[in-house]
């Protein structure tokens, strides 16, 4: 399932370094993400929250922002640790951001080893879904969606 030329416990290691970057002072829940590009970069993030606690950037929104700064590409491979380095999963709003830049195929790092993001994220929405109703008129109601049946 996963590629093994990945360097995984490189992944760990650059995502564990990036927790002491973390600014986390209403949390105190340091976070660090690594990623793997189809081009070998690796590209990193870490959580940077707010007073208004709202507002905090997950490690994975730095992470997907660094991944497009620096000249964009499909994620291969990713995984997020605590400050103890223990591999925690992507919340539920990340693993849209993921979906997005690595699709079915991203391999994660998960607690229960490696997982394609397929299961990570089952039946999700993207580009495709938008696709599947160009040219026509949503706002017409169903029928005229053109949604295929799944
Ligand atoms: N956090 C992340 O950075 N990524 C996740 O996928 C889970 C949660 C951060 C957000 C917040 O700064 C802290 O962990 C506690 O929720």
């Amino acid at each position: 399932m996963s590629d093994p030329q990945i360097d995984w416990q490189e992944l760990r290691r650059a995502a564990r370094e990036m927790t002491g970057h973390a600014y986390a002072p209403y949390s105190h829940y340091p976070v660090g993400a690594a990623g793997l590009v189809d081009d070998g970069r690796i590209v990193v993030g870490c959580n940077v929250e707010n007073a208004a606690y709202g507002v905090d950037l997950c490690a994975e929104c730095g992470l997907i922002s660094s991944l497009v700064a620096g000249g964009g590409g499909r994620l291969v491979a990713f995984c997020c640790v605590d400050a103890s380095g223990t591999t925690i999963m992507p919340c539920g709003r990340c693993r849209q951001l993921l979906w997005e830049h690595g699709g079915a195929a991203l391999t994660v790092d998960t607690p229960l080893g490696l997982r394609p993001m397929s299961d990570v994220l089952p039946q999700a929405f993207d580009a495709g879904d938008l696709d599947a109703v160009a040219g026509t008129d949503p706002a017409a109601g169903p029928e005229d969606a053109g949604r295929t049946p799944r």
